[in-house]
C-alpha cells in the first residue's frame, strides 16, 4: 500500500526559533508555500508500530512521512544551553546511519525543504525535567523538551524511527522516511542506571565511551562506575599514589589491571555528560579493599599481611574502621573523586564486609556518611547501610537483603533496585552462556524483561529512585564479552525504568527487540542472539557496512 506525501517548499522562512512553537506548523504564516515540488510515493508508515525502545508513553499516528534527505536542516534554540548541542549530536547520528550531512542552524538555503526543529517550551505536557515531545508532519519534525536533557532524549527516539533505509526508487536522490504524527513521552523513574565494573577488569576509556554511546541510544541517564575492589584499584588519587602504582596492577586472572589518571576521568565525564549521563563513581568500603590495603598497609583491618589478589573470592577483607588514618584516607580520596565528578552522588560501596564486626560496620558507614555530605554529596551504598543510622538523603541500592532495604525504607531513604536475580547482567542466560556466573539465578531475556520493579518485594513506588542493572566482571575482560552480557538485556531494562508497567508487555517488547539487529549490527555490538528473539538480520555485516 502507498499514499501521497505533498511537501511545501518554505522559502527564505526568517522564522526566529524561539516563535516556532505553535507556528512551525503552519506554513502560511511567514512563509511562501510553493507549488509542491514533489510527490513521492512512499511505502505506508506507522508511527505507532515503530520499534521504539524504551516504548514512549503516547504515540498518535497520522498518515504520511516525512522525507529525510538531502535538502533536510536542523533548527535549533540558540539561545538556551544545551539545545545546539543535541542538534549537532542528531546530525552526527543521522550522518552515521544515513550518509546525509544535515547541516545545523545554516543560513536558509534556498534548497531547504523539511525541518527538523528542536526547540523549548514550557507546556504541561512536558512537565518532568527529561519529558519532550514530537510533532512529525511531512513537512517538519519539531521536538519540544523545556530542558536539554529532554531534547536529547527525544532524539534518541527520532534516531529510532528513521527508516533503516533509504528509497531510492523515489527520486534521483537517497530519501529516508520518519512516519509523522505525535510522540508524548518522559520517564517513569528519574534515575535509569547501568553499573560497570572496572575493578575485577579493568575497561579502557574507548570502552566505556562506547558503552555509553549505547546507553544513551535507550536513553539511561546513569553509569556507575565501580572503581575498586580486592583484585584493584581503578582511579588515580594524587595524594595516595600507590593506590594505582601497587593497587591498579592487577586483575582477575592474572592480566595486567590498569588505571584512569584524572584525566581520563574527566574525559569520560565530559563525554558521558555529553550524552546527559552522570557517572557515578563507587569506592567499595570497608570491604572489598584489599587492593588498597596492599597498596597502604596501614589501612588494613583483617590482621592479615594484605598481598595482591587475582581470584574471585568476596568477603575476606576489611579496613581498620577504628583507625583516624583511615577516615584521613576516605577524606582525601571523596575529595579527590568529587572534584571531578559533577554528579550529586558518591557510592561507598558497603556491601559483603564479612570480616567487619557489626558494630565496626555500622559506625564505618555513618562516619563516611558524614565525610560524604562535607564534600557536597549524596551518599549510595549497597543494601547493607541500611542497617546504620543514616539519613533520608542517603540512598540504598537493593541488590539482595529485602530486609536491609525495609529497614532503608523506614528511615525515609530511596532505593535502586537492582535485585541481583533480575538485573545483574553477570548472570548467566543459561547453562550454556559461555560468560556470566549463576549465583543469583540464570537471566534469559524474558527473566530479565517480565517482572515489576514497581511492585517488587513490596518496596513502595515513591521510594524507588529507580533500577540500576550491574554488570560484574569476574568472567569478562574485553568489549565483547561485556556486550555479550549486556545485550540485549540492558535494552530491557531501559525499558523498565523508562514506560510505566501498564506500556509494558513482553509479547509486544520481544518484537521491537528483534528490531534492534539492525542498530546493534551497525555499533558492531556483539549481542547474545537469545534464541527466544526472532532476530531482525541486518543486511550487511558491520564489516560491511564500513565499507559501504
Ligand atoms: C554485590 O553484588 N556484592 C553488591
Amino acid at each position: 500500500m502507498h499514499f501521497t506525501i505533498k511537501r511545501l517548499k518554505m522559502i527564505n522562512s526568517r522564522i526566529s526559533v524561539g516563535l516556532l512553537l505553535g507556528i512551525a506548523l503552519l506554513t502560511t504564516i511567514s512563509c511562501q508555500p510553493e507549488k509542491k515540488k514533489r510527490s513521492l510515493n512512499f511505502p505506508k508508515t506507522d508511527l505507532s508500530s515503530e520499534n521504539m525502545i524504551p516504548k514512549p508513553l503516547k504515540v498518535i499516528a497520522t498518515e504520511g512521512g516525512f522525507a529525510l534527505d538531502r535538502y533536510t536542516a536542523i533548527r535549533t534554540a540558540t539561545t538556551e544551553t544545551g539545545f545546539v548541542d543535541v542538534g549537532i549530536f542528531l546530525a552526527e547520528k543521522i550522518n552515521l546511519k544515513t550518509g546525509l550531512d544535515v547541516p545545523v542552524n545554516k543560513g536558509v538555503s534556498a534548497d531547504e525543504e523539511g525541518v527538523i526543529y528542536i526547540d523549548r517550551a514550557d507546556s504541561l505536557e512536558l512537565n518532568a525535567p527529561e519529558a519532550y515531545t514530537l510533532t512529525i508532519t511531512a513537512d517538519s519534525v519539531l521536538l519540544s523538551s523545556n530542558t536539554a536533557a529532554g531534547a536529547f532524549r527525544g532524539a534518541q527516539t527520532l534516531r529510532q524511527i528513521i527508516s533503516e533505509t533509504s528509497n531510492d526508487t523515489l527520486a534521483a536522490y537517497k530519501v529516508w522516511t520518519i512516519p509523522t504524527g505525535k510522540i508524548i513521552d518522559g520517564p517513569n523513574f528519574e534515575y535509569r542506571g547501568a553499573m560497570l565494573d572496572v575493578a575485577r577488569h579493568f575497561f579502557s576509556v574507548a570502552d566505556v565511551k562506547k558503552y555509553i554511546d549505547l546507553l544513551a541510544y535507550y536513553k539511561y541517564n546513569v553509569l556507575h562506575l565501580h572503581l575498586s575492589d580486592d583484585q584493584g584499584w581503578r582511579i588515580e588519587i594524587k595524594s595516595w599514589p600507590k593506590l594505582t602504582e601497587i593497587g591498579g596492577s592487577t586483575e582477575v586472572g592474572g592480566e595486567a589491571g590498569g588505571f584512569y589518571t584524572q584525566n581520563d576521568f574527566k574525559d569520560l565525564v565530559t563525554y558521558a555528560a555529553k550524552h546527559h549521563i552522570t557517572i557515578v563513581p563507587e569506592i567499595d568500603m570497608p570491604g572489598h579493599t584489599n587492593a588498597a590495603s596492599v597498596s597502604y598497609p596501614i589501612l588494613n583491618g583483617n590482621g592479615k599481611t594484605p598481598q595482591l589478589y587475582e581470584g574471585t573470592h568476596v568477603g575476606f577483607s576489611t579496613f581498620d574502621t577504628r583507625k583516624d588514618t583511615v577516615y584521613a584516607f576516605i577524606d582525601d580520596v571523596v575529595r579527590e573523586i568529587t572534584a571531578i565528578s559533577p554528579g550529586p552522588y558518591f557510592h561507598i560501596g558497603g556491601d559483603e564486609s564479612h570480616v567487619t564486626k557489626k558494630n565496626d560496620y555500622i559506625y564505618f558507614v555513618e562516619k563516611v556518611e558524614k565525610i560524604v555530605q562535607k564534600h557536597g554529596k549524596k551518599m549510595i551504598g549497597w543494601d547493607e547501610i541500611g542497617q546504620a543510622d543514616i539519613d533520608s538523603t542517603s540512598t540504598a541500592q537493593f541488590w539482595n537483603s529485602k530486609e536491609y532495604a525495609d529497614r532503608a525504607v523506614k528511615k525515609g531513604m530511596k532505593i535502586i533496585m537492582s535485585p541481583a536475580k533480575k538485573t545483574y547482567m553477570d548472570m548467566q542466560y543459561d547453562t550454556l552462556s559461555k560468560y556470566g556466573l549463576h549465583w543469583a539465578a540464570y537471566i534469559p531475556v524474558d527473566t530479565a524483561y517480565v517482572w515489576t520493579p514497581e511492585e517488587y518485594e513490596g518496596i513502595p513506588m515513591a521510594n524507588i529512585l529507580g533500577i540500576e542493572a550491574p554488570l560484574w566482571s569476574e568472567t569478562i575482560s574485553t568489549i565483547d564479552e561485556l556486550e555479550y552480557l549486556a545485550f540485549p538485556r540492558a535494552i530491557g531494562y531501559s525499558e523498565l525504568s523508562w514506560t510505566p508497567k501498564e506500556n509494558r508487555d513482553w509479547e509486544g517488547y520481544k518484537v521491537r527487540l528483534a528490531n534492534q539487529a539492525p542498530f546493534l549490527d551497525r555499533m558492531d555490538v556483539k549481542y547474545y542472539p537469545s534464541p527466544l528473539i526472532d532476530w531482525k538480520k541486518s543486511k550487511y555485516s558491520y564489516e560491511e557496512i564500513k565499507k559501504d
